[in-house]
């Protein structure tokens, strides 16, 4: 088989990027390890920056979210069970979304059915070959047998745990990393959210998140130990412990149910650079990880999508590289401001095992801060809702 840009990883990054080219013509093959139910079965982000919002209207996927999605135009976070807000339309002119990712890939899933996109899931053994040269090619077993596929580029949408990042040999790639020691516990329920926005708490029992998926359908989260068991949190308890943890006010009106969905998620930052290396690109967690706290993940990924497709769209409608050779340096450039972001405000968060009571002052101190100064709401805005592309 032969195709003009082979995708690998069949998640929002690698669905994107295949509906975007397809739409200025351009050819695409998807290999995913995974069947599409799986992919579909994983609950994971929730806020869309409007970058993010733009690009999926850019990509034919923007009616259901357009429909279906929350527009927010603030965020909520609090210090000790009291809450102030952070106005993103009045700070900076700019709201964020509240979809799913799992909607997201649904909708993604839909619209490269619709077009007839080829989307080839359960393929096993995922081979990248002679990536630095001009005619690289990817070999996968699929029902059992050997296939190949050349292409004139690889594009690396595969996740962490994928294989791309991993064909980057080893004097290249640099890899910079921070891991925290804690988790988050995640619960979602069918139930109203606790409030019409986001709240993230700082609390000294550790941080907790309230946020929700659509107007009957509430995510919420707390900060775990690293050797938490599911076990460890029936529904009860989790709920007694996020009541602790949130404003007074919203513990007080908080809707509790059954979990449709529990799961713990280790936090973690993690860049690889460069992003190209010969013929392959990559986009999103193959190449970078962030922890939760501010919901950049799946807006990182599209962010990478938005330049690899203007990349590859100029070199086969214009016959202008300039983006090729230039896209790991404008994709590294925006992932380290939002890895910043994500870090400073995992720190700020989250009780840490081994920190001081001068550094709990000094959480409040900048908790207070951004309460009371505009300029500190500003920036936290312009990060929250996503920096330019
Ligand atoms: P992925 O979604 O990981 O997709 C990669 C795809 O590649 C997968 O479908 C995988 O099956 C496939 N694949 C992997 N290896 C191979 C292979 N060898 N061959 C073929 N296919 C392969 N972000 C937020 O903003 N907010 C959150 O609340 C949040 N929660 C998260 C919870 C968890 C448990 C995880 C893991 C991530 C979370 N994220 C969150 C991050 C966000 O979900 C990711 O940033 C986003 O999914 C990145 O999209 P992606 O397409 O780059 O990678
Ligand atoms: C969600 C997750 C986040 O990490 C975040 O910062 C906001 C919302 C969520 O899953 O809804």
């Amino acid at each position: 088989m032969r195709t003009q840009v082979c995708i690998i990883g069949g998640g929002p990054s690698g669905l994107l990027l295949s509906q975007l080219l397809h739409r200025k013509g351009i050819d695409t093959v998807v290999l995913e390890r995974h069947s599409r139910e799986h992919v579909l079965s994983r609950i994971r982000a929730g806020v869309l920056e409007w970058g993010t919002v733009e690009l999926l209207r850019e990509a034919g996927v923007g009616e259901r979210m357009d429909r279906e999605g929350l527009p927010h135009l603030g965020v909520n976070l609090a210090l000790q069970n009291r809450a102030f807000r952070i106005d993103f339309q009045k700070l900076v002119g700019k709201k964020v979304m509240v979809y799913g990712q799992t909607e997201v890939t649904h909708d993604l899933y839909a619209a490269r059915d619709a077009i007839g996109g080829k989307v080839i899931c359960e393929a096993e053994g995922v081979t990248l070959h002679d990536l630095d040269t001009d005619a690289p090619f990817v070999t996968f077993v699929k029902d059992g047998s050997e296939q190949r596929i050349d292409a004139d580029y690889v594009v690396g949408c595969d996740g962490f745990h994928g294989v791309s990042r991993r064909s980057i040999p080893a004097d290249t790639l640099r890899e910079y990393e921070k891991v925290y020691p804690f988790g988050w516990l995640g619960v979602l329920s069918r139930t109203p959210p606790v409030h019409d926005e986001l709240i993230y708490a700082n609390h000294p029992r550790g941080f907790a998140l309230c946020s929700m998926r659509n107007r009957n359908l509430s995510r919420y989260y707390i900060q775990v130990p690293l050797d938490t068991k599911l076990e460890d949190w029936p529904d009860e308890a989790f709920w007694e412990e996020l009541k602790r943890r949130i404003p007074t006010d919203a513990a007080e009106r908080l809707v509790t149910g059954p979990s449709i969905e529990k799961s713990i998620a280790p936090l973690r930052s993690y860049v690889a650079e460069p992003m190209r290396w010969g013929r392959l690109m990559l986009c999103g967690d193959a190449a970078h990880i962030v922890p939760p706290t501010g919901a950049k993940g799946l807006n990182l990924a599209a962010s990478d999508v938005h330049y690899a497709y203007h990349a590859l769209a100029d070199h086969y409608l214009e016959g202008d590289d300039e983006g090729l050779e230039r896209y790991s340096e404008r994709a590294l450039a925006r992932v380290w401001k939002a890895m910043r972001f994500s870090w400073s405000f995992t720190m700020l968060m989250h009780r840490f095992p081994d920190q001081s009571p001068f550094e709990q002052r000094m959480q409040e101190a900048e908790l207070e801060v951004l309460e009371s100064s505009r300029a500190a709401q500003t920036v936290m805005a312009e990060n929250y809702v996503g920096l330019p592309y």
